[in-house]
């Protein structure tokens, strides 16, 4: 699979040399909504990370608690809480990577739609505080819908002067751990040799997930390709419907998240061999959002895996089509929303 979780290759400047010596810890991440249903636990997996030395826990509420908690696990990143948005700039300082999964979530019957006018107002006060205190630091954006979010996010980060297309993600890693695990359950497989690539963006059609793609290579039958690909661009709904009002997917979200950023350091790092799924600034298609795989390094984006485009089945090319107006709604009215 090109998706690597060991450390491999490691960066002179920050390596130790020795062979099965881990490496330091020198890597600042925020996390902005840290006390939330998915804030709580991703916190958690990031202060398990050994490439963390600084984790800043930011919310308008109860953070407290949570970063006295964390402080007490035994690993290097030191934990430090950020309260209400007097305290937001002093938590963004010198920080190298931000996520975000501020907001409000889903209750059935609603549509990730629904949660723009709260949400995309919290996004773009939020990312207007990292053009102005970490304006090179990646951005990783959790909160739905994220087909809108970052749109917002970018018109926001060139308002400023700061936007940096390379740095600026969706994170859309739920999609593919979702995939990998539901194909590996069809097909018999073992998980950790699971690859499936998705595409597009994050929302009901908009998620399209290349089955053609999987790795390792495998044979679907027309239903099992309809079925998998409804599975998969429900599977949030498949949640939101068991927790019955509870809310949104958060543990498998903030596994999916502490991948993405774990992925994101190790390319920070120097790793010349990261690529993720992510929806980024793209020119693959006529969208100027699209998610598709890149390679992750040093700087952000540094390539886009263009064949997971090309020699699409007809199920898929017509999945593309299908999702581009909606889409490209969705792109629009983010923007629209940054500049009125
Ligand atoms: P939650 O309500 O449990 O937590 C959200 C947190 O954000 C709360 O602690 C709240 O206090 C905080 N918050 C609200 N306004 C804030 C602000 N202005 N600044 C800082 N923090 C603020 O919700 P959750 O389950 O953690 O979900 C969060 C978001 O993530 C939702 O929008 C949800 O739809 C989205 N989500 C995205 C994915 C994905 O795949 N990208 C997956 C799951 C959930
Ligand atoms: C998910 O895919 O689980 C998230 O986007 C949350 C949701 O609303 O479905």
């Amino acid at each position: 699979s090109a998706l690597r979780h060991s450390p491999r290759h490691v960066s002179a400047r920050r390596s130790i040399s020795r062979p099965g010596v881990a490496r330091a810890a020198v890597f600042k991440v925020a996390v902005l909504g840290a006390a939330g249903g998915i804030g709580q636990p991703l916190s958690l997996l990031i202060k398990m990370s050994p490439l963390v030395s600084h984790l800043n826990l930011y919310d308008i509420a109860n953070v407290k608690g949570v970063v006295a908690d964390l402080s007490h696990c035994n690993t290097p990143a030191q934990v430090a809480g950020f309260t209400g948005p007097e305290e937001l700039g002093d938590g963004l300082k010198g920080v190298d990577l931000v996520v975000i999964p501020a907001g409000v979530p889903r209750k059935p019957g609603m549509t990730r739609d629904d949660l723009f006018n709260i949400n995309a107002g919290i996004v773009k006060s939020l990312v207007e505080a990292v053009a102005d205190n970490c304006p090179n630091a990646w951005i990783h954006i959790i909160s739905n819908p994220v087909n809108s979010m970052v749109p917002i996010a970018a018109e926001v980060l060139k308002k400023k002067g700061v936007y940096d297309p390379k740095k600026l993600f969706g994170v859309t890693t739920l999609d593919i751990v979702r995939a990998n695990t539901f194909v590996a359950e069809k097909k018999g497989l073992r998980l950790i040799e699971v690859d499936v690539p998705v595409i597009g963006g994050h929302a009901g059609i908009t998620i399209l997930p290349l089955l053609s793609k999987t790795k390792p290579a495998c044979e679907f039958t027309q239903e099992e390709i309809e079925k998998l690909t409804d599975r998969i661009q429900n599977g949030g709904t498949e949640v939101v419907e068991a927790k019955a009002g509870a809310g949104s997917a958060t543990l498998s979200m903030a596994y999916a998240s502490a991948r993405f950023v774990e992925s994101s350091l190790r390319a920070l790092d120097g790793d010349s061999d990261v690529y993720e799924c992510t929806y980024v600034q793209s020119e693959l298609t006529e969208l100027p959002y699209f998610a598709s795989r890149v390679k992750l390094g040093k700087k952000g984006v540094e390539g886009f895996a263009t064949s997971d485009l090309e020699n699409l089945s007809p199920f898929e090319k017509e999945g593309l089509e299908k999702l581009k107006p909606e889409l490209k709604a969705s792109i629009d009215k983010g923007i629209a929303f940054a500049n009125k």
